[in-house]
């Protein structure tokens, strides 16, 4: 599987990245986006940390069975390491194992804190302790799978020589990674290619197992720190997608390939990566976890392509590598401007979506889109790959219908309460219709499916951006909203505490307000959803 120039990738997105203030997706969604992690070639999808809540084990219960067994598209033909997270105790790893165990390839990663800061104050336990409990968790681990990685948490803060005991302790038990994370994003990139310099050095055995590097990005070093332990002998990077996670976040995937593959002769390494669809699982995991990638985020940012200033312009006109250092195609950008308009029919349709690799949608899917598509090609001359990105995603990529969005209108200017009327039918069938006013469109949009859902919720999150330029441009609305009444929540397996359940949705329309009111529908019915599954709740009555 992996040789000495090749960097494993192995994707944290929906474990650590998952652990998001807010970033909570559900069971579908994890599926869909382990398949395009998949696709994309990545070497170990982290899918969650089956101990945390029964939600979590069906996910990676699900991706292990479902996804595991995937090879299409990949570079190596092999399928994707399924790995469980797990603490350094037997019930986290015998859960963990039994989440992952049907995937052909499947690894549990188990991991204990080892700094004195946490030995003494989070763990209560001192270093003798901390060596007999790695012993007995990686043993145990290995009893049951070949593939054990052992990560000694918080290392960046730890002390190097007894970090060497420790590993050195964790390999004579059978770990066949090493994995070093920066859990609190503190070292700096020479401390860090450092410290992976000198584990590698000094600890007995270390040429039998894979080094790996986790860092945080709280000093906003991440990429670079990750990049250094590559440098130092690392050949795994764990990473997620746009950098989400914890606090400030992980390395971003795209930020390490991407240097990996711009700089050859800086490091003379390859992935297993398909860079071109770097975009696309971007979006995707942006658009599922409600968050948004800010503009000028390196790679996948809405600006990372765009060249405005005069003299870049007139450079780039003369010659792109001016002021481009990678072609945007590389990461799946497609520059193609007009792609298809009013006149185009169904085939020319899906032979598009074909192209651009949705090649595994239904006829029901396709029929649905292509109505979306017809409707707004016939507001918008020029309909665009990034248009039929965001009508997929808002067509496609929703949770299950409970409330049907059926007609806004609404009434507001400089002069007026802004006034909005909603129609909508019901899980029952029926038509429902309310009027309310709100502080702006959008919020008397919100207050009139308010009255007519009757649901209490707090909004937390809401941004609108534009996917293409123009006036015309087709919207993409993104909210996150938090249910009053919290009970649902998994367990963050660093602080032992709760995670409390934020439901994302996203909307998209030429008009921003619909696609505002569509956003927070579908957000509503992932929570209603969700809520119907959970035993014994009932379904929240009064605005
Ligand atoms: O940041 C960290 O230390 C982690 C470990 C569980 C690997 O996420
Ligand atoms: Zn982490």
């Amino acid at each position: 599987m992996s040789s000495p120039d090749t960097v494993l990738i192995f994707d944290t997105t929906l474990r650590d990245g998952e652990q998001s203030p807010g970033a909570t997706l559900n069971v579908e969604e994890k599926l869909e986006i382990a398949r395009q992690l998949s696709r994309l070639g990545v070497d170990i999808c982290e899918a969650g940390f089956p101990i945390a809540s029964p939600g979590d084990f069906e996910a990676v219960r699900r991706i292990a069975e479902e996804v595991g067994p995937l090879t299409e598209g990949r570079k190596d033909g092999q399928p994707m390491v399924i790995a469980g997270l797990a603490r350094a105790n037997e019930t986290d790893i015998s859960r963990a194992y039994e989440a992952v165990r049907s995937a052909p390839r499947h690894r549990i990663h188990t991991f204990l804190a080892t700094s004195d800061i946490h030995l003494k104050h989070k763990l209560r336990i001192d270093r003798e302790e901390c060596v007999d409990q790695v012993i007995r968790a990686v043993s145990y681990a290995r009893s049951l799978c070949d593939d054990v990685e052992f990560s000694p948490e918080d290392a960046g803060r730890s002390d190097p020589e007894f970090l060497v005991q420790v590993l050195g302790e964790a390999i004579k038990a059978g770990a066949t990674t090493l994995n070093i994370p920066d859990t609190v994003g503190y070292t700096t990139p020479d401390e860090f290619g450092w410290l992976i310099d000198y584990l590698i050095t000094n600890t007995p055995g270390s040429d039998r197992v894979i080094w790996s590097v986790h860092c945080h990005n709280d000093l906003g070093l991440a990429t670079a720190n990750t990049l250094a332990g590559i440098k130092a002998g690392a050949r795994q990077a764990e990473v997620t997608l746009n950098g989400i996670g914890e606090r400030a976040g992980n390395t971003a995937l795209e930020e390490v390939v991407m240097a990996l593959t711009t700089r050859p002769q800086n490091f003379n390494l390859q992935t297993n990566i398909d860079t071109t669809q770097i975009v696309r699982t971007s979006h995707m995991v942006s658009t599922y976890t409600g968050m948004v990638i800010q503009a000028n985020k390196a790679i996948v940012g809405a600006n990372a392509f765009a060249h405005e200033a005069g003299i870049h312009q007139d450079g780039m006109l003369k010659n792109h590598q001016t002021y481009e250092i990678m072609r945007p195609e590389t990461v799946g950008l497609n520059t193609s401007k007009l792609v298809l308009g009013k006149h185009s029919g169904r085939h020319a349709f899906r032979v598009r979506l074909k192209e651009m690799g949705y090649d595994n949608m239904d006829d029901e899917d396709v029929a649905a889109a292509f109505k979306r598509f017809k409707a707004i090609a016939d507001k918008k001359k020029a309909v665009t790959d990034a248009d039929i990105e965001a009508i997929i995603a808002d067509e496609i990529y929703q949770p299950p219908v409970i409330w049907q969005l059926d007609h806004i209108q609404v009434s507001c200017g400089d002069h007026s309460i802004p006034t909005a009327s909603v129609v909508m039918t019901g899980p029952d069938g029926e038509t429902y219709s309310d009027a309310a006013l709100g502080s702006g469109p959008v919020d008397a949009v919100y207050q009139a499916i308010n009255r007519i859902i009757g649901v209490t919720n707090r909004l937390t999150e809401f941004s609108i951006n534009a996917v293409t330029e123009g006036l015309d441009a087709v919207a993409e609305a993104t909210i996150r909203i938090h249910p009053s009444d919290e009970t649902e929540y998994t367990l963050n397996p660093q602080t032992d505490k709760p995670v409390y359940r934020t439901y994302s949705g996203h909307g998209a329309s030429t008009d921003i307000v619909v696609a505002s009111a569509r956003a927070y529908l579908s957000a509503l019915n992932k929570m209603l959803a969700e809520r119907d599954k959970a035993p014994g709740r009932a379904t929240p009555a009064t605005v």
